[in-house]
């Protein structure tokens, strides 16, 4: 049944905008309003309002607007009723039975039986955990790691019992008694079937749960960590680790942070979040105190997590493992954190050592001295490099790729600063480098450049399309997938154009055509920037190998990702520099026109954010 319009006015009423939107987007006050950055839209600048007075929102940067339902629909991609229920279960507003969260309405959707059914599953492990015999062996390892009760209690952890405790099938049963489809449990991951019985049985067993909760306080999923006496093979086969629930629906793992719904207020207290790696981490930080703890669940971090983490707190401590799986993930989430315009901060921990295994007061010391993780990246190339000036050139270039990545001028130039010191390079060169164009130009490898006249005046390579046509220069054998993947197309640039249409062409015709017959390919007043941005070898075989560890493959499809995203993020600069004039000139026409044609983009943008290529595996 439809919802009473009197009671969709009731939710609006209640709804506190501040609380509701602040749960998503760090808000600042700012006079009777509150801003922040823009959860719709990239931003460096935040100029997304909350109104309490008029209960709405409204982002001057691309246009988004609306009210708390309209907030919910688009933020959690929720349906209107869906919203509602939302709303009034949070605001405690009730609503006739047949849309409430118990009803069986026609307008309940797969996803409200979706969340009540992992509310029920996370209700079943939690209680286990509590009490009775089947949690006994969670209990036990709670106690191994020193994992407090109130701290359990905080990230509502559970206890998934193995077949041994509690047969095959206890929340089989338990979802059953609840009336919830076992269907739809399959589907979250929750179930598996068993076709040679025809019936269903538990996925999780012998595992402590980490519910993964959304900032609503809805569960998601599931991560358990498995824990003896159910860690040892049993069919020559030890179980792994850990155990995330299927992505659905519902979950999307590179978008989802462990933690962030308890941590959120903490973040903002403390004005920083810690990034650790780990569930249990995350857990035990949080009963020391350090409440602003979050963890990637088991991905290298992603851009959609650091973009999540961005609309919380500008300070990002990140805090990995001594080992070398836990550099390279530093590493590897460094840039996606400066993208972010974060001020990023790493702990590096004692080899062997993780955050949970270190010492209260040792591990309070060396939060207190994280460094910037920039500054260690930099002096650990730089101390990598040695003296060869080939390969401090190269370690200088990626250098100058991360400080060009800092967003703010000032902490840019301090960086900058840093690296010629580190590199014993003149400051002037890379100062240079950077304000011909902050964001694109190298300017560091190759001869150094005489910034004369006709070449400043001429137009930064796009940076995406620059290092594929890089990627395509270095390892030529890949010309011909990455044509059939849409090279030619997606670089539109004609400086480069050129030069990818010479090494395709060489592909095709089975000979390799040399650095110099690619160079000639160029205009005479293009060369020196192809030379330095296209030819200065980062990916050449051989040489360097240690500090760039890519496969090719995954490198074309990322950076073919990259240039359509490139592509659409340029489109979108072009309709705001329109709708700006067009604000000016008064032609609200225009202006509408032109909204609309940025919803669309935006749509295109999270469209292709979607078919992004998985990260490369570690
Ligand atoms: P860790 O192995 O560091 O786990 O993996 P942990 O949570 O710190 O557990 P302890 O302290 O070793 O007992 C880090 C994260 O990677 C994911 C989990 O989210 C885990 O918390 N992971 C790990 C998986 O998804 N699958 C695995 O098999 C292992
Ligand atoms: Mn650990």
């Amino acid at each position: 049944m439809a919802i009473p319009e009197d009671k969709v006015q009731e939710v609006r009423d209640r709804v506190d905008i501040v609380d509701l939107i602040g749960r998503y987007v760090e808000l600042k006050r700012s006079g009777r309003n509150y801003v922040g950055r823009c959860p719709f839209h990239q931003e460096k600048t935040p100029s997304f309002n909350v109104n309490p007075a008029l209960k709405g929102y409204k982002c001057f940067g691309c246009g988004v607007g609306g009210d708390a339902i309209r907030f919910v629909m688009e933020i959690e991609g929720k349906s209107f009723v869906e919203t509602i229920r939302k709303l009034a279960e949070m605001y405690g507003v009730s609503l006739p039975a047949s849309v409430g969260r118990g009803g069986t309405g026609p307008d309940r959707t797969e996803r409200d039986d979706a969340y009540a059914l992992m509310r029920a599953a996370s209700d079943l492990y939690r209680d286990i955990l509590r009490q009775g015999p089947e949690g006994e062996a969670g209990r036990a390892y709670l106690a191994k790691r020193g994992i407090h009760e109130e701290a359990a209690e905080a990230f509502a952890l559970g206890y998934a019992p193995a077949p041994t405790e509690a047969g095959w099938d206890r929340l089989a049963r338990a979802l059953q008694d609840k009336g919830c489809s076992t269907a739809l449990a399959q589907k979250l991951g929750l179930l598996r079937a068993s076709e040679r019985r025809g019936s269903v049985y538990d996925a999780f067993r012998g595992r402590l749960m980490f519910p993964v909760v959304q900032p609503g306080g809805e569960v998601i999923a599931f991560s358990g960590r498995v824990v003896p006496p159910h860690d040892q093979a049993s069919d020559g086969q030890a179980p792994p680790k850990y155990v995330n629930s299927s992505e659905s629906f519902l979950f999307h793992k590179g978008k989802t942070l462990f933690g962030l719904a308890v941590a959120r207020p903490a973040i903002r207290g403390s004005g920083r979040a810690i990034l650790v790696e780990g569930n249990v981490d995350v857990v035990s930080l949080h009963q020391r105190g350090l409440a602003e703890t979050v963890a990637p669940l088991g991905t290298a971090l992603t851009e959609d997590q650091a973009r999540l983490l961005a609309r919380f707190t500008s300070q990002v401590v990140m805090c990995f493992d001594g080992d070398a799986a836990g550099r390279k993930a530093a590493w590897s989430a460094l840039p996606l954190l400066l993208d972010q315009d974060l001020d990023v901060r790493l702990v590096i921990l004692p080899d062997g050592e993780d955050p949970d295994s270190l010492g209260q007061e040792r591990f309070t010391n060396l939060l207190a001295d994280a460094r910037s993780a920039l500054e260690v990246a930099m002096t650990r190339l730089a101390a990598r490099a040695g003296g060869s000036p080939d390969a401090r050139a190269r370690a200088l270039d990626r250098a100058m790729g991360l400080v060009r990545r800092v967003r703010r001028p000032s902490a840019r130039s301090f960086y900058a600063e840093s690296a010629a010191a580190l590199f014993g390079v003149p400051l002037e060169r890379l100062q240079r480098a950077l304000q011909d164009d902050p964001r694109r130009s190298t300017g560091l490898s190759g001869p150094p450049m005489q910034p004369s006249a006709t070449v400043r005046s001429l137009a930064p390579l796009p940076q995406a399309q620059a290092e594929l046509t890089m990627l395509l220069v270095d390892v030529p054998h890949l010309a011909t997938l990455a044509e059939r993947h849409g090279a030619s197309e997606v670089i539109d640039d004609p400086r480069l154009r050129r030069v990818v249409q010479a090494v395709i062409d060489g592909a095709k015709d089975g000979r390799l055509a040399t650095m110099s017959e690619l160079l000639e390919q160029a205009e005479p007043q293009d060369q020196p920037l192809l030379h330095e941005q296209v030819f200065a070898g980062k990916y050449r075989a051989g040489e360097d190998a240690s500090s760039l560890d890519v496969d090719p493959q995954v490198e074309l499809q990322t950076l073919l990702h990259r240039c359509r995203e490139e592509a659409l993020d340029s489109r979108v600069r072009q309709l705001d520099d329109e709708y700006r004039s067009a604000r000016a000139t008064g032609d609200v026409d225009r202006q509408r026109e032109l909204q609309q044609q940025r919803i669309a983009l935006r749509r295109q943008q999270a469209d292709l954010r979607q078919a992004a290529p998985l990260p490369p595996s570690t």
